[in-house]
C-alpha cells in the first residue's frame, strides 16, 4: 500500500500492485469513452485498429513506463530525471503531471454524472421514453451548477481517500468489485443483446467496414488506448515506483492490458445492441452511455422492473467505484511530485492538486454543449479531453520509447524488463527492445505526422 506518512512505502502484495495499476486502467475510459469513440469512428474497423494499438504500442509503452518508475522509485519527475545522466528528461515527467491534472479536471466531470446516476436510479427517476432519456441528460449536464458540484465532490472524495491513506482498503476492495462489475457488464451485454432489433448493433460492433475508416481514426483509436491503460501520463510510472524488485513488468503489463481491452469491449457490447435497438445515434459523442443505458435497464428488464431497478443501482454505483480507482491515480502523481519535490505534508500537496483540478471541473462542466466556454471553436471539455489524448499523451509515451530505447543504458533496462535475469521472460527482451527503439516512435510520429498534415 502506499502510506500517508512521509515515507515512500512498497504495495503491501503482489496482487495489490496489479490491483492498483488495473484499477488505474480500467474507469470511465472503458464504459464511457470506448463506447463514444468507437460510434463516431465506425465500429468494428476502429476496434481493430484499437486493439493493434493496445498490443503493439500499449503494452511496450507500458513497460517502458514501469522501467523508469521502479529504477528510479520516486515521483514522475525525479524518476525521469534520474533514469539517465539528462536531467531534461525531468521534463517528461511534468508534462505527464500536467497531463493527469488536466485528465482529471474533466474526467470528474464525467464521474460526477455517473454519482447523478445513481442517485436518481435509487429514487427510481430514470422511466420514460427515449426522447425523455434524452432530455433528462441534456438537461442535468447542462445546468450550471448541479454537475460541477458533484463533479467537485468526486475530486473531494479521491483527495480524502489520498491523504487518509486508506487506499489499502480501496485496493482490497476492488479485489472483490472489480470481478463483480465483470459479471454484471457481461449480465448486462446478454439483456442488451436480447432487445428486438440488437443484431444490427451486434454487426456494428464485429464486421469491421474499412470504407468508415475516416483520415484520423488511427488518431483517435491510439489516443484511446493510451487513454484507458493510463499510459503517457507518468501515472504507471508513479505507481511503478511502489513495485517490489520480484514484480514481472512484462507480465504484469500484459496481464492489465488484456483486461482493460476485454471490460471496453463488453461495455461496446452492452451499449450499441440497446442504442441501435432503442434508436439512439451511435455517434452521439460522450452522451452516449447516458442515454442509452436507462433504456436498457427499463426495456430489457420489462419482464422483471424490479430486477432492472437493482441492476442499474449496482452498475451505477460499480462505475462510480471504478472510476474512483482511475482518479485515485490521476491524483496520486501530482500529490507524490508536490509532497516529494516541495517537501510539502502530503494533505498539503494534495490541496495545491485538489484545488486545480477542481477549478478546471467547474469551467469543463460548464463548458458542456457550449462552444462558446472553450478553445478552437470546441467547448472546454471536448478540447481537454482531445489535446490529452490525441497529443499529450502519446508524446508522452513517444518521448518515453526514446528515452528507454534509446538514451538509457541497456543494462539498466535489461535488469528491469528481466528482474535481474530471474524473469522467464528473458527471451521476451529483444523483441520489447526492437519494439521500444523502432515500432513505438515511428508508429506513434507517423500517426502525430499523418494528423497534422505533415504527411
Ligand atoms: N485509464 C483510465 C480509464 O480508462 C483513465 C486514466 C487516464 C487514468 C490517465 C490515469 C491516467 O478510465
Amino acid at each position: 500500500m502506499i502510506t500517508s506518512g512521509g515515507e515512500r512505502a512498497n504495495f503491501g502484495s503482489k496482487l495489490g500492485i496489479v490491483l492498483a495499476t488495473a484499477g488505474s486502467a480500467v474507469g470511465l475510459g472503458n464504459v464511457w469513452r470506448f463506447p463514444y469513440m468507437t460510434g463516431q469512428n465506425g465500429g468494428a474497423a476502429f476496434i481493430l485498429i484499437y486493439l493493434g494499438c493496445i498490443l503493439l504500442l500499449g503494452i511496450p509503452g507500458m513497460v517502458s513506463e514501469f522501467i523508469v518508475g521502479r529504477h528510479s522509485q520516486a515521483n514522475a519527475y525525479r524518476a525521469y530525471a534520474s533514469f539517465t545522466k539528462g536531467k531534461a528528461w525531468g521534463l517528461v515527467g511534468i508534462l505527464g503531471i500536467i497531463t493527469s491534472t488536466i485528465i482529471l479536471g474533466f474526467y470528474a466531470v464525467v464521474a460526477g454524472w455517473c454519482l447523478q446516476y445513481l442517485g436518481v436510479s435509487l429514487v427510481g427517476g430514470l422511466k420514460g421514453d427515449t426522447d425523455f432519456v434524452q432530455q433528462y441528460f441534456v438537461q442535468f449536464s447542462g445546468d450550471p451548477v448541479k454537475p460541477a458540484i458533484l463533479g467537485i465532490a468526486f475530486i473531494l472524495i479521491t483527495h480524502f481517500i489520498i491523504v487518509r491513506g486508506v487506499r489499502d482498503g480501496i485496493e482490497k476492495a476492488s479485489k472483490l468489485l472489480m470481478p463483480l462489475l465483470f459479471i454484471l457488464l457481461l449480465v448486462i451485454v446478454v439483456a442488451s443483446c436480447s432487445l428486438p432489433g440488437a443484431s444490427k448493433g451486434i454487426e456494428f460492433l464485429l464486421k469491421p467496414d474499412f470504407s468508415k475508416v475516416g483520415p484520423n481514426v488511427f488518431l483517435e483509436a491510439l489516443g484511446q488506448a493510451f487513454f484507458s491503460l493510463s499510459l503517457g501520463t507518468a501515472c504507471l510510472c508513479t505507481y511503478a515506483s511502489y513495485f517490489t524488485r520480484h514484480t514481472h513488468l512484462h507480465y504484469s503489463a500484459s496481464q492489465i492490458a488484456v483486461l482493460d481491452f476485454f471490460i471496453a469491449l463488453l461495455a461496446g457490447l452492452m451499449i450499441f445492441p440497446a442504442a441501435f435497438s432503442v434508436g439512439v445515434q451511435p455517434d452521439s459523442g460522450p452522451s452516449l452511455i447516458f442515454i442509452t443505458l436507462p433504456n436498457v435497464f427499463q426495456q430489457a428488464f420489462s419482464f422483471m422492473p424490479a430486477l432492472g431497478f437493482v441492476i442499474s443501482i449496482m452498475f451505477y454505483a460499480l462505475l462510480v467505484f471504478a472510476a474512483l480507482t482511475s482518479t485515485i491515480s490521476m491524483h496520486e502523481i501530482g500529490t507524490a511530485f508536490f509532497h516529494e519535490e516541495l517537501k510539502l505534508r502530503r494533505s498539503h500537496a494534495a490541496w495545491i492538486l485538489t484545488v486545480i483540478c477542481s477549478v478546471l471541473c467547474v469551467f469543463c462542466s460548464l463548458s458542456v454543449g457550449r462552444s462558446e466556454i472553450g478553445i478552437f471553436g470546441t467547448s472546454l471539455m471536448d478540447a481537454c479531453d482531445w489535446l490529452t489524448a490525441n497529443l499529450m499523451l502519446p508524446t508522452g509515451a513517444l518521448l518515453t520509447s526514446i528515452l528507454v530505447g534509446w538514451v538509457a543504458s541497456k543494462t539498466v533496462v535489461r535488469e528491469e524488463f528481466t528482474n535481474w535475469e530471474t524473469s522467464r521472460g528473458k527471451a521476451l527482451f529483444p523483441f520489447y527492445m526492437f519494439c521500444v527503439r523502432y515500432i513505438v516512435p515511428v508508429c506513434i510520429l507517423l500517426i502525430l505526422m499523418h494528423q497534422f498534415g505533415v504527411i
